[in-house]
């Protein structure tokens, strides 16, 4: 069967001032259904940029130097045809580090997932905006989803907007989730139920999930397979547990003994 994430060879760059910098070189990765990559690095290494050039996300100044990306083997982003805008919500779902850049604050929570809904499917009826949107926050594990969906984003706990924003990510059936330092802003212990969420989700729903974190103990908690980034690119990928009982790279060795409890 064809992976359903497929980058091959991938090279990006930016344009600053006269200078093309290469931000991304080389990046091969292929992730299949039900099953959860982490993305692993330093600040810097290039994590972002790799999660957001699936979505089209990036910012005008950087273009694709080779390499292509298929989802479910159709090309969407290459050097030759840049598809990138048809990557839809409804195919891929994105969560970010501030769930305040996924919700909006004037919109209660419950408009929030029916303005989603509508854009990805126009023609939706009222009760099944309201019986998708209260199915996703159960999803999420949220039981009062009644008082939820009528709250203001800025009216719910740190722990419980971020899962309302992975909801936001999920509500349209994406087959492929990126989750790009979601759970950095959170304290430890929300830190671990939304990574719990995430592995249910994964089990539940079968979607792919990348998973960007600069935290390698928590994306050996939550991932089958990490890749290691280092300036732009996947310096090692392997099995959660052969990455960290097993490095071949030196930097992520390093990354391994800056882990105050790793031995
Ligand atoms: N649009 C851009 N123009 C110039 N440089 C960029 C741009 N986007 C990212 N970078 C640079 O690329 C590198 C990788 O950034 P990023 O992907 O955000 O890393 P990470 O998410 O791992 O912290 C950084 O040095 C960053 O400054
Ligand atoms: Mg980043």
């Amino acid at each position: 069967m064809t992976a359903l994430l497929s980058i091959r060879d991938l090279t990006i760059t930016a344009r600053v001032r006269d200078d093309d910098l290469t931000l991304l070189e080389n990046v091969d990765l292929e992730l299949e259904r039900g099953e959860v990559i982490g993305l692993v690095g330093e600040s810097g290494s290039g994590k972002t940029t790799l999660a957001r050039s699936v979505i089209g996300l990036v910012e005008r100044n950087v273009s694709v130097a080779g390499g292509e990306i298929a989802l479910a083997g159709r090309t969407i982003v290459s050097t030759a045809h840049d598809d990138r805008r048809r990557v839809r919500g409804s195919e891929v779902g994105m969560v970010f580090q501030d769930a305040s850049r996924s919700l909006n604050p004037l919109m209660k929570v419950k408009a929030n997932l029916a303005e989603v809904l509508h854009r990805h499917e126009p023609g939706i009826s009222h009760a099944e905006v309201l019986r998708r949107s209260t199915e996703v926050l159960h999803q999420m594990r949220i039981e009062d989803a009644t008082r939820v969906l009528d709250a203001y984003p800025h009216q719910l706990s740190g722990g419980l907007r971020q899962r309302v924003a992975i909801g936001l990510a999920v509500v349209t059936k994406p087959a492929l989730v990126i989750a790009d330092e979601c759970t950095t802003a959170l304290d430890v212990t929300t830190q671990a139920k939304v990574v719990e969420l995430f592995r249910s989700l994964v089990d539940e729903l079968g979607v792919g999930l990348v998973f960007v974190t600069h935290d390698l103990m928590l994306a050996s908690d939550l991932c089958d397979r990490i890749a290691v980034m280092s300036k732009g690119r996947i310096v090692e990928v392997g099995t959660a547990e052969d990455v960290m009982d097993r490095p071949q790279d030196d930097y992520t060795r390093r990354l391994l003994a800056a882990i105050p409890s790793w031995t």
